[in-house]
């Protein structure tokens, strides 16, 4: 980061690696809002990016941090590291230098959430995931796809199912490509067809990331994870959670207060511009659900293996 942060636009992966230039504050708040950049830890790393730009410009730090913050409302990485930004003394160098820590040391946790997480996977494994947690959502390496990442790494095989992630297609556009640059043998599935595989398939574990981790182990994260924990339950299948601390919420007792960004309709009624649905069409386009922490396995963190009952 010079003048500038120099962000890839997810919104056109995998067709186009395009870069953003952004100049200000403003910028960076537009590019997570619209989720040019998306991912939790990656939200938090790219707003601190941001403060870091609106010292170096002299502007008025208050309003910075309050635009910022209003950018999407679940991920909490978001708020932890404009907090622990806002203990920084407000000068450029040291925000930049804070904001390059905290990117440095997203990378090194997932690291570690990916030998913790690895521990738990045996060999040959079946793991159907969600959304994206990869290195595209990260400072690298990823949480629920760093695991799988690990896994891979250690040779010893495995074979990924990734949900297709409506109605953004996270899964389908982003982790199908990292997982084909990393060639990890994997199937993109519907949704829809979750069900259905984990009564055909032997699936050794579900992985997926969180956006938010109350107290009590409750866990914000895509929509359509508190399915997949539903019927990971009834097929007896381990369903984990890999974050890092940085997605805990100790100060939200469940889950029943996180607060759920709803999106624009058309995410539902449009596929790449063109609309699918009728005119008028009303929609329910929550962007997250809250999986209750008794559905959950473990919560995985760059800490360890976390087991029910969860108290962070
Ligand atoms: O709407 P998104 O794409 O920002 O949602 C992302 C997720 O739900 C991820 O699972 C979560 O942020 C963890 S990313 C390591």
């Amino acid at each position: 980061m010079g003048d500038h942060l120099r962000l890839l636009d997810q919104r056109f992966l995998p067709q186009k690696e395009d870069w953003l230039l952004l100049r200000t504050h403003e910028e960076v708040a537009a590019s997570i809002r619209d989720m040019a950049v998306r991912g939790a830890p990656a939200i938090g790393i790219a707003a601190s990016y941001g403060l870091a730009l609106a010292a170096q410009n002299g502007a008025d730090r208050e309003s910075a941090d309050a635009i910022l913050r209003a950018s999407r409302p679940t991920a909490v990485n978001l708020f932890w590291a404009l907090d622990r930004l806002a203990g920084i003394t407000w000068t450029p160098a040291d925000i930049l230098e804070e904001a390059l820590k905290i990117e440095a040391e997203d990378l090194a946790m997932n690291r570690r959430i990916g030998e913790n997480g690895a521990a738990l996977i045996p060999a040959n494994a079946k793991i159907l995931t969600i959304c994206n947690t990869g290195a595209l959502a990260t400072a690298g390496h990823g949480t629920a796809l760093g695991i799988i990442r690990s896994v891979h790494e250690r040779g010893d095989g495995l074979h990924v199912y990734s949900c297709e992630t409506r109605p953004r297609q996270q899964g389908l556009r982003l982790t199908a490509y990292e997982l084909l640059k990393e060639g990890i043998p994997f199937n993109s599935i519907a949704d829809s067809a979750a069900a259905a595989l984990m009564r055909q398939e032997k699936i050794d574990a579900v992985i997926v990331g969180a956006d938010r981790i109350a107290a009590n182990g409750d866990t914000a994260n895509k929509i359509g994870t508190y399915m997949l924990a539903l019927v990971a339950k009834a097929h007896g299948v381990p369903f984990y959670v890999a974050a890092p601390s940085s997605t805990l919420d100790p100060a939200m007792a469940c889950g029943d207060a996180i607060p759920i960004e709803e999106r624009d309709p058309r995410e539902l009624t449009e596929i790449e511009g063109v609309a699918v649905a009728p005119a008028g069409t009303p929609v329910w386009n929550p962007a997250f659900d809250v999986t209750p922490g008794s559905l959950i396995s473990a919560i995985i963190t760059e800490d360890g293996v976390f087991r029910p009952p969860f108290a962070f």
